[in-house]
């Protein structure tokens, strides 16, 4: 028996409610994690002290006041000033989508809306801690790592490039999408648990243009989903590898991704893709 995993559950802000903090508290007790619970109305700072003093694996932080982008940041940014960033961050209660995706950049690694089970949190808070009895916080990836992404390839043309891998190969595109500031026209595929990202130029100054230049068509780069991309890259710059993003940014299919430079993975350009935990779903 491994000693179980240590949660605090903290209600930011000055919403006065906290049912759904409390039914939380005591479904991860119920899945047999260890939980504390602030009460309500806990400042940023407060709710790291508490984190800290208790030396917990995890913090779900709660918010139905509206005020969740900035009070649940705030926490992420407190627990990196203490070197805590090890401490998994989660976060739900009323929160619009389009707010995930700003959270999650944030330093927030899951965020649990509407819908969500106690046991789907605590599948992940167990998939995804890196604290904790036999957990080491050292510089290494290997917890955190949830598989390989996708491959990447550079082509001068999708239009010619495609047959092979849908009609031959039987990939299926599941999405399109150009990126102006990136000067990328990309498609995704997908063939089961495989997926590919082929890449054109939109323009001459695109850095495809300069890898098609350079290196001609072919492999571009590899990803690996990590479950979160924050912490990941702090972990990477920790251990000395050169990173190409020190923070995730938004990448095609509106994944949080983040590139490392080739120097520091045996030449190969490498991407980490922020793992969003729906994507056997996505089939
Ligand atoms: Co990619």
């Amino acid at each position: 028996m491994t000693a179980p995993i240590r949660v605090l559950i903290a209600k930011p802000g000055l919403d006065g409610h906290d049912r759904g903090a409390l039914v939380v508290a005591q479904g991860l007790r119920d899945e047999g994690m260890e939980v504390i619970y602030t009460g309500i109305r806990q400042t940023p700072a407060q709710i790291v002290a508490v984190a800290l003093q208790e030396d917990v694996a995890c913090v779900g932080l709660s918010s139905l006041s509206g005020a969740h982008l900035e009070l649940f940041t705030e926490v992420a940014r407190r627990l990196r000033e203490c070197g805590a960033n090890d401490i998994l961050l989660v976060g739900g209660g009323v929160i619009p989508a389009a707010d995930v995706p700003l959270l999650q950049a944030g330093g927030v690694a899951a965020v649990f809306t509407a819908g969500a089970t106690v046991s789907e949190m605590a599948r992940y808070i167990r998939a995804h801690v890196t604290r904790g009895p036999g957990k080491d916080a050292a510089a290494t990836l290997q917890e955190l790592v949830r598989g390989l992404h996708h491959v990447g390839i550079a082509v001068n043309d999708i239009a010619q490039a495609l047959p092979f891998y849908t009609d031959t190969m039987g990939f299926r595109v599941t999405h399109r999408e150009i990126i102006q500031e990136l000067g990328v026209n990309a498609v995704l595929l997908r063939f089961g648990e495989m997926q590919l990202e082929l890449l054109e130029p939109t323009d001459d100054s695109s850095p495809i243009a300069k890898h098609l230049r350079r290196r001609g068509a072919g492999t571009h780069h590899i990803a690996y989903a990590v479950a979160n991309l924050q912490e990941a890259l702090d972990r990477l710059a920790k251990s000395g590898a050169q990173l190409l993003d020190r923070t995730p940014r938004r990448g095609v299919g509106g994944h949080l991704i983040a590139f490392l430079h080739p120097k520091s993975a045996g030449g190969a350009l490498t991407e980490l893709v922020q793992d969003r935990g729906d994507e056997q779903g996505e089939r």
